[in-house]
């Protein structure tokens, strides 16, 4: 019997295409495993009015890891219209199975590594007064996965107890001529324990791989709690990390000084919302979404997915296109959280290897247009990516 159980979830679109090229990899790299297939995507919402069927909740609460493609998300309208015609005004609403996973496990973790190979030509190169340089970016994102802004405690016309409450509040007063229905709300919640539990995190982090700052990037100059119970607590564990610098930044300088000095950061903590903003401004500087992994993790179970959507416009070209790196480096974020790190590394040197040869390239690293004629263009498929890589590995491991 295989000591790992993982559960896979391809999802939509280029999901479907990307994870199978992730296990081809990690079989190659001599990691072994059995996959459980768990459902999820907007075929499940058509079909059964639930992108997340409480099957697929029941397997990763069962086997605790999770690897996951991608899944297609539509407005609510259009997820109306799409539903079974047996299913139609039935009451089914549609969530993002995403949002479901993080908030159903707690997934209050979530870890983006944006670090760039030697030789990709995506890299971010910056002028300098006679020519350019191509500054080392290595930053890892922690974000707060489940609080924040996308808690999802909004109001458009609040109901009367949640106004009053709001009334108590001076700074209330200039809101007190607009009617309700004229009024929408979106709460920003943060907990101390979350907030303590993301920081411990990014400074364990940093101690273990050598990371020389912990940047905290909130704005508690104008967002005064929750941003500043965020930094609050980073002050406090700050003594425990010696060697290790604290420092804070404000999201919207920190989006300016993305071009500026991105090789200084090492540890970016964030909330939810900001997270999401500046770990895609840090991906964007390595290389953009063929590039950009990610883990989830919660305190019981972990998933791992690129950050990248369903590509649907890729989805049906054949041969493939789009760019496996992502989903694979993915899932040596999964290998690193089982304890398979030298295997995480075999496979991420082979990713190096060939980026730096750049003998192989997605159309995505030629800065071509996606589409049928790419590989016309010079550009690889898909699978031959991923051939690439695991040739690399073979070698390494002969
Ligand atoms: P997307 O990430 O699916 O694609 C945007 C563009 O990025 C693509 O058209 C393509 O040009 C490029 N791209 C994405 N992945 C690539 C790869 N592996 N290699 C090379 N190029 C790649 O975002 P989009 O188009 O905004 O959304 C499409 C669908 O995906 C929507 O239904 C959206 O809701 C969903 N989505 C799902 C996410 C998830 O599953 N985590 C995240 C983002 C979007
Ligand atoms: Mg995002």
């Amino acid at each position: 019997m295989a000591k790992y159980k993982i559960v896979k979830m391809p999802g939509d679109g280029i999901g479907k295409i990307v994870l199978p090229e992730a296990l081809r990899v990690l079989e190659a790299a001599g990691f072994e495993a059995e996959y459980v297939h768990g459902d999820i995507g907007w075929e499940f919402w058509v079909k059964e009015g639930n992108a997340l069927p409480q099957r697929t909740i029941d397997l990763l609460a069962e086997h605790k890891i999770g690897l996951f493609g991608a899944i297609t998300s539509k407005p609510k309208d259009t997820a109306a219209k799409e539903l079974a015609p047996e299913l139609q005004d039935k009451g089914y609403v549609y969530y993002s199975p995403i949002v479901g996973m993080r908030q159903k496990f707690d997934l209050d973790l979530c870890i983006r590594p944006c670090r760039s190979f030697i030789g990709n030509p995506l890299n971010f190169i910056r002028r300098t007064g006679d020519g350019f340089e191509e500054p080392e970016v290595n930053t890892v994102i922690f974000r707060q996965n489940t609080e924040g802004l996308y808690a999802g405690v909004e109001w458009t016309n609040p109901p009367d107890n949640v106004r009053k409450a709001m009334e108590t509040h001076p700074k209330m007063a200039k809101f007190n001529d607009t009617p309700s229905e004229d009024l929408a709300v979106s709460t920003r919640i943060f907990t101390r324990k979350a907030c303590h539990r993301i920081v411990y995190e990014a400074f364990e982090h940093a101690k273990k791989f050598g990371y020389q700052n912990v940047t905290i990037c909130e704005k508690p100059n104008v967002i005064r709690e929750t941003s500043g119970m965020m930094r609050e607590e980073a002050k406090k564990l700050h003594p425990n990390y010696p060697g290790i610098d604290l420092w804070h930044t404000n999201i919207d300088a920190q989006m300016m000084w993305l071009t500026k000095n991105p090789e200084n950061y090492g540890v970016i903590v964030a909330g939810n919302m900001f997270g999401d903003i500046v770990s895609d401004g840090f991906a964007g500087l390595v290389g953009g979404l063929g590039f950009a992994c990610s883990a989830n993790i919660g305190k019981d179970v972990a998933v791992f997915e690129p950050t990248h959507g369903s590509a649907p416009k890729y989805t049906d070209l054949n041969p493939s296109i789009v760019n496996p790196i992502a989903m694979i480096l993915s899932s040596c974020m999964m290998l690193d959280h089982i304890g398979e790190t030298d295997t995480a590394t075999r496979i991420r040197d082979a990713v190096a290897t060939v980026i730096k040869e750049g003998r192989v390239r997605a159309y995505d690293m030629m800065r071509i247009k996606g589409g049928p004629d790419a590989i016309s263009q010079g550009a690889c498929s898909t699978q031959e990516m991923t051939d690439a890589i695991i040739t690399k590995i073979v070698e390494k491991m002969r």
